[in-house]
């Protein structure tokens, strides 16, 4: 059994750099498949996810080539099928952006019904109502979503719930569609607008990405290009959730400081020293920090994706914090490790009542990908050894992360012990 080693307890000094956004990525890459042409990808991030969507592509009759670790290039010039392979999709939430790009190239799609982590019902009506208002039909048969069209037609969709996946997925849809489609209510976060930049790289008309209404002209075809996926908000945010509940100081490299408003501005509530560069952040804690409320929204609020990581830091400041999740109905599974560390916490429906304390290490369990940077978190605070077990849930969005930390000071290794 794999399992992550930290002993905690001492300062963080240095520099760390984030890698390319896996959501962003996720998306980039099955977009590709609409382009008639090679399109090359820099900056993705080397994560499982990544590669299990490349994977699909491949299956899909997509030619991929490794140029780098992090660059790729797409030939989808003789896609041979519009089947996504089951297995593969079935493991990730992303492969749902399949959907919308091979309806939108072939006119037909058939792909399983997306998983991902598990943070309570994760539903797609909102998709299967973009794609049929522009004229597919869509059917949910055994687990396996069968959408169609004769030509998909604009149209105007307004969404009930901002929805990232959906806003996504209907642009891919839209870009090769005959006439205007417009989405009112869309969701407005850093890789729903590094998605629209990739379309309109390659050919597309796109308008409004990062408003809450994007315009999408259909375009006959899109051609080959380049283009290079912006840095991860929610790595970057997890490496500053790191250094202010480690302490020491710490300069977080190759980020957009304007994705980090919403927690740069938590984190100084809290007392922790925040400078800010063209494209890195310094985080400097020396003293206590002060307890805080949080609540999740969709960008610009706060990201549910960094909700367990701040939990992870508020269990260990003194004083009362509470954090409300407003994205997703069950994302507290993970309160319970916390709790084994020492964490003083109470969850009630959607909000989680923190009580700061020292937390000691001990054995936990990731049960989800932030859920075990959360641990990480934990673990590089409390006195003593953390064990942290499933860490192939951290290895799907984090990128070599026991290198990249221990080049901050954090006292990490990978560990392989008999079952
Ligand atoms: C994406 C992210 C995920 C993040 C989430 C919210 C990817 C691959 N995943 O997930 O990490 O936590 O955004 O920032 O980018 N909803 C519906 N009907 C739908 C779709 C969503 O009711 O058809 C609801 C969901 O139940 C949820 C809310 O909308 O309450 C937001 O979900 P959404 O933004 O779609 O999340 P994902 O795209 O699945």
């Amino acid at each position: 059994m794999e399992k992550l080693k930290i002993t905690g307890g001492n300062q963080l000094f240095g520099e760390i750099a984030v890698c390319g956004a896996k959501n962003a990525a996720v998306a980039i890459i099955p977009a590709a498949l609409l382009v008639d042409g090679v399109c090359r990808i820099e900056n993705i991030p080397d994560i499982k996810d990544v590669r299990l969507i490349i994977d699909m592509l491949v299956q899909l009759g997509a030619r991929v080539t490794y140029i780098d670790d992090t660059t790729i290039e797409v030939d989808s010039s003789n896609l041979k099928t519009c089947i996504a392979p089951a297995s593969l999709a079935s493991k990730m939430r992303a492969s749902y952006y399949l959907l919308g790009a091979l309806l939108g190239r072939m006119n037909r799609a058939e792909v399983s019904l997306p998983g991902g982590c598990n943070f309570g019902t994760r539903p797609i009506d909102l998709h299967e109502k973009g794609f049929r208002a522009m004229g597919a039909n869509v059917e949910i048969t055994d687990g396996i979503v069968y959408a169609q069209a004769q030509k998909l037609c604009g149209a105007t969709i307004y969404l009930d719930t901002v929805s990232v996946g959906a806003t996504i997925n209907i642009m891919l849809a839209a870009v090769l569609a005959k006439g205007k489609t417009i989405i009112e209510n869309a969701a407005k976060e850093p890789h729903i607008v590094d998605v629209a930049n990739f379309l309109n790289a390659m050919g597309a008309n796109v308008r409004g990405a990062g408003t809450d209404v994007i315009r999408i002209t259909g375009v006959e075809k899109m051609r080959g290009g380049s283009y290079s996926i912006i840095p991860d908000q929610i790595e970057a945010g997890t490496f500053m959730l790191l250094a202010a509940a480690a302490g020491g100081e710490v300069l977080v490299r190759n980020i957009i400081p304007r994705h980090m408003n919403c927690l740069t501005s938590k984190l100084e509530e809290m007392g922790v020293n925040i400078t800010e560069y063209d494209d890195s952040i310094r985080i400097e804690r020396n003293g206590k920090l002060r307890g805080t409320s949080v609540r999740t929204m969709p960008y610009p609020g706060f990201p549910t994706d960094l909700q367990p990581q701040i939990v992870a830091l508020l269990s260990t400041v003194d004083g009362k914090s509470t954090v409300d999740e407003n994205v997703w109905d069950n994302r507290f599974q993970y309160v319970e490790q916390l709790q084994n560390m020492g964490a003083d916490i109470c969850v009630s429906g959607k909000r989680a009542s923190i009580c700061g304390q020292k937390l000691h290490g001990a054995q936990v369990t990731a049960t989800d990908l932030r859920a075990g940077a959360a641990l990480i978190i934990a673990g590089a605070a409390a006195q003593g050894v953390t064990e942290i077990s499933s860490p192939h849930y951290i290895d799907r969005g984090y990128s070599d992360i026991e290198r990249r930390l221990r080049s901050i000071g954090v006292k990490i290794e990978r560990i392989f012990e008999a079952d």
